[in-house]
């Protein structure tokens, strides 16, 4: 088993810094298809390999599970009591909430896409940007976010800590009762139970080939081919690598530039980082509409011709991104058992 991780690993590393290398390592700017093409094939092969089935995440503690599905549902999290995690990471909306941008306290609009919460334990860092790199980390960001939960620890804790059934609670479970860390820790527990294992492809890659339609499968066999996976590679078909959104050609160039687009130039201010996000994950995409970090793409088939175009450089025929659509809507797993009300 560690040489299959260690395989894993090395594919991973490898298949980005390649794409990555091709696509932003020549100092003229200028990018040669050809030399992305090939990067592209050689990471492809690298990424199918790396493909596995999706599993729950064991060991969890449950007790600190179901305090952390309490706390994601708790609007105290909030400045005016008025939003909770679960207001914009809605379970039945495949852990997103379907709007292009969300709307916190006061009706703030954010300046960004919703991502899935499902499954972003495997993540290989948190946001689109990568600015957290784990989800104890990550919880801090909507909390202090002024257009989320526009509040802070030194608000919330007191909060919390004046509800004597939910000291009790964490007293049992956290000997250092209720503090950021602790609820952090929770509410990063909760997160971790939340694997979408069960999906057609988990089943079609432990071996039931009946588990895809037809056409299901040709998507697959087109997604491999094209080169999808050299980017959306791993047991997520994604958040496993940084890429730049528009590789083959410039996504911006039509539309005014807002500062969320710069991606995780936004973190390290290298130029070479502009426009550059976490591949995210596909699964569950079919639940997930609108897509992209600026909510663009209204439907997954837009999603995915904007893709052909701007990532690989080539426009799709409708009987293909019909065919990848079959095959992205094969990666809907079943909803945790942790979101069920406490
Ligand atoms: C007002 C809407 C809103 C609320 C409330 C909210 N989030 Fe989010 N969440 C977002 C947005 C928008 C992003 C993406 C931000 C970015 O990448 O810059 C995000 C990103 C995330 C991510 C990273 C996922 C990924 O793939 O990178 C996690 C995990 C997450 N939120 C968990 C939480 C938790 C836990 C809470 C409650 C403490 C919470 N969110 C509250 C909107 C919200
Ligand atoms: C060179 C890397 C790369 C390749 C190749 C690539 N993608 Fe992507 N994909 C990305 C990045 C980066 C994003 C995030 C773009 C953004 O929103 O800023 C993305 C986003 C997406 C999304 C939207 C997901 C969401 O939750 O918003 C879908 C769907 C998608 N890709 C499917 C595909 C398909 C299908 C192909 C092949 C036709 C493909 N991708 C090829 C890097 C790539």
């Amino acid at each position: 088993m560690p040489k299959t991780i260690a395989l894993y690993l090395a594919a991973i590393v490898l298949g980005s810094s390649l794409v990555w290398w091709v696509a932003n390592g020549r100092d003229d700017g200028q990018m040669a298809t050809e030399e992305v093409r090939f990067a592209l094939r050689q990471s492809a092969d690298i990424g199918f390999s790396a493909l596995r089935p999706l599993t729950r995440q064991d060991g969890l503690d449950t007790a600190q599970v179901a305090l952390g599905r309490q706390l994601f549902s708790d609007t105290r999290l909030s400045k005016d009591g008025s939003i909770a995690c679960v207001s914009c990471h809605r379970f039945e909306q495949g852990g997103a909430d379907g709007l292009p941008r969300s709307f916190g306290v006061g009706g703030a609009e954010g300046v960004i896409n919703t991502p899935s919460v499902f499954n972003s334990d495997l993540n290989f860092v948190q946001f689109w940007d990568g600015r957290a790199g784990s989800l104890e980390e990550q919880v801090a960001g909507p909390l202090h976010n002024p257009l989320e939960m526009a509040s802070s620890w030194a608000e919330v804790l007191p909060r919390l800590q004046a509800d004597a059934a939910l000291r009790d609670a964490f007293a049992s479970v956290y000997p250092a009762g209720i503090t950021a860390e602790t609820v952090a820790h929770a509410v990063a527990s909760f997160e971790r139970s939340l694997r979408t294992p069960g999906a057609p492809f988990d089943r079609y890659l432990a071996g039931d080939a009946s588990a895809l339609s037809p056409l299901a499968q040709e998507g697959y066999e087109k997604f491999r081919d094209f080169g999808c996976i050299s980017c959306h590679q791993g047991v997520l078909l994604g958040g496993n690598m940084f890429q730049k959104f528009g590789v083959m050609g410039d996504y911006f160039a039509s539309r005014k530039l807002q500062p969320a687009d710069l991606g995780r130039y936004n973190v390290t201010g290298r130029e070479e980082d502009k426009h550059v996000f976490k591949v995210p994950s596909l699964r569950n995409v079919a639940l997930t509409a609108p897509y992209f970090h600026d909510g663009s793409a209204a439907v997954l088939t837009e999603a995915i011709g904007v893709m052909g175009r701007f990532q690989l450089g080539r426009e799709l025929a409708s009987e293909d991104v019909g065919a990848i659509a079959a095959f992205l809507e094969s990666l809907t797993g079943r909803l945790p058992e942790s979101v069920e009300a406490p």
